[in-house]
C-alpha cells in the first residue's frame, strides 16, 4: 500500500537494483557576477543544499528520470538522445548524457580546450542505461543553482558508473552546454564548477578563461560570521528575460573595443570605453570590468585581512548590479538596504538578477536583529514575506552511498 503524503522514493518508481547515490550542491555566488561569461573572474561557494540522485543500472539502453517532487517518469534511450525532445526538469538531467555524447566532437570549444584531458575516450555507445530518482533540498527560482545541482549529481554518478576518465573541470563544461543546448539558458561555467569543485569552509576561486581554480579558504565561522540568504520569491527567467541582454550588451562592448572579451579590459580601458559607447553599453562593460577587479580583491583580502574585512566589497558590487548593470528588483535592493543598516559586514544580490536572493555577510550575533528586519521591512512596503536561512559552504558533488 502506498502512502500518498509521503513523497515517492526510488523503489516506488523503479524495480532495478540500486548502485548508488550521488549527490551535487547549488551554490552561492559570494562575488564576481555576469563575468562568467566574460572570461573574467568569479568566487562563488557550494552550499549545504543538495540534489541528491539515486541510480539504478539496466540491462537496455533507456534512461528513465523520475522525482519526489513531480510525478511520472521521463524517458529516453542512449541511442536516441535529442535536446530537441527534452523538456522540462528532466532535461537537465537527460541533458546531460547528451552533452557527454558530444563532448568529443566540441573539445576545440573554449570550455572544452580549457578543462583540458582526453575527451576522445569518451564513449556512450555501448554504456548501459540507468534509472535514476532525483531528490532536492536546493530552492527552485531562488537564484542559488538548483538547476547546476541537478546537473552535477547526475553528471559524477554517469561518470562513475559508465567509467568515463573525465576531470571535474570538463564536467562543469559538460553542464554548461547541458544548460545551453538542452535547456537553452546561455549561461556560463559558474554555476557547476562551484558544485563540482566546492570545497567546506571554501570559496571557488575561478578563471573562467583558462578554468584554474583555486580554493580559498573563507573563514566566515571563524571570525564569527554567517551568510543569511534572502530568498525574495521573486522569479527570474534566464533564458526569455534579461540575461540574454545583458550578455548581448557585453559581446557588443567587447566588439566596439577590439577586445575577444571584457576580460582584457581594466580601469584604464574605460575612458576609451565612455568616449566610444553609447551610455546603456557602457555602463555594462563598467560593472563587469569593476566587478573583475571586485573579484581579485575580495581574494585578497580574504587571505590577508580576513572576512569581516570584505564587506565594502560586497556593498560596492550590488550598487554596480543595481545602477550599471540594471539586474536587481526593489526586493533585493531592500533586503541588502535593511541588512546593511542592521549590522552586516556587507550584503549583494547574487546570481543573474531579475529576482532570486540576496546574501549578508553578517556577525553571529546580529544575524536575528538583520533577519527580523528585513521580515519587517518587506512587510512594510508589502512585498511577499522572503525565506532567510544561513548557508555555510560545502563539498562539491561527490558519491554519497
Ligand atoms: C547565472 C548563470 C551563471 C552566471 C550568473 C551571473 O547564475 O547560470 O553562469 O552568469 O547567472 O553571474
Amino acid at each position: 500500500m502506498t502512502d500518498t503524503t509521503t513523497p515517492p522514493r526510488f523503489s516506488d518508481v523503479f524495480d532495478t537494483e540500486v548502485a548508488g547515490r550521488w549527490s551535487a550542491p547549488g551554490r552561492v555566488n559570494l562575488i564576481g557576477e555576469h563575468t562568467d561569461y566574460n572570461d573574467g573572474f568569479v568566487l562563488p561557494f557550494a552550499i549545504d543544499r543538495r540534489t541528491t540522485v539515486t541510480v539504478g543500472r539496466r540491462d537496455d539502453r533507456l534512461l528513465r528520470v523520475a522525482s519526489s517532487f513531480e510525478a511520472g517518469v521521463h524517458e529516453m534511450s542512449l541511442d536516441d538522445l535529442d535536446p530537441a525532445s527534452m523538456s522540462g526538469w528532466s532535461a537537465y538531467a537527460l541533458g546531460i548524457a547528451w552533452a557527454l555524447s558530444v563532448a568529443r566532437d566540441r573539445a576545440d570549444s573554449p570550455s572544452f580546450a580549457a578543462a583540458g584531458g582526453d575527451l576522445s575516450t569518451i564513449d556512450l555507445s555501448a554504456v548501459p542505461g540507468l534509472d535514476l530518482f532525483v531528490e532536492s533540498e536546493v530552492p527552485v527560482g531562488a537564484g542559488l543553482s538548483s538547476s547546476a545541482a541537478l546537473e552535477c549529481s547526475v553528471a559524477v554518478a554517469f561518470a562513475e558508473l559508465w567509467a568515463l576518465d573525465v576531470n571535474r573541470s570538463a564536467l562543469a563544461a559538460v553542464g554548461q552546454l547541458a544548460e545551453n543546448e538542452a535547456v537553452g539558458a546561455p549561461t556560463g561555467i559558474m554555476d557547476q564548477s562551484a558544485s563540482l569543485l566546492g570545497r567546506t569552509d571554501s570559496g571557488v576561486f575561478l578563471d573562467c578563461r583558462s578554468l584554474d581554480a583555486d580554493v580559498v579558504d573563507l573563514g566566515f565561522a571563524a571570525a564569527g560570521l554567517e551568510v543569511l540568504v534572502v530568498d525574495t520569491h521573486v522569479e527570474h527567467a534566464h533564458a526569455t528575460g534579461g540575461y540574454v541582454e545583458r550578455r548581448t550588451s557585453c559581446e557588443k562592448g567587447a566588439a566596439a573595443l577590439g577586445v575577444d572579451s571584457l576580460r582584457d579590459l581594466d580601469a584604464d580601458d574605460l575612458g576609451r570605453a565612455e568616449e566610444l559607447l553609447d551610455d546603456e553599453t557602457f555602463r555594462r562593460v563598467r560593472h563587469v570590468v569593476t566587478e573583475n577587479q571586485r573579484v581579485l580583491d575580495t581574494v585578497r583580502t580574504l587571505r590577508t585581512d580576513g572576512p569581516r574585512a570584505i564587506g565594502h566589497l560586497l556593498d560596492a558590487s550590488h550598487v554596480s548590479m543595481r545602477d550599471d548593470f540594471e539586474i536587481s528588483v526593489p526586493e533585493l535592493d531592500l533586503a541588502v538596504a535593511t541588512a546593511q543598516a542592521t549590522g552586516a559586514v556587507g550584503a549583494r544580490m547574487t546570481g543573474g538578477g531579475f529576482g532570486g536572493s540576496a546574501i549578508a555577510l553578517v556577525p553571529t550575533e546580529a544575524r536575528a536583529d538583520v533577519e527580523a528586519a528585513i521580515l519587517a521591512a518587506f512587510a512594510e512596503a508589502g512585498h511577499t514575506a522572503p525565506t532567510v536561512f544561513t548557508v555555510h559552504a560545502a563539498e562539491g558533488a561527490r558519491r554519497d552511498a
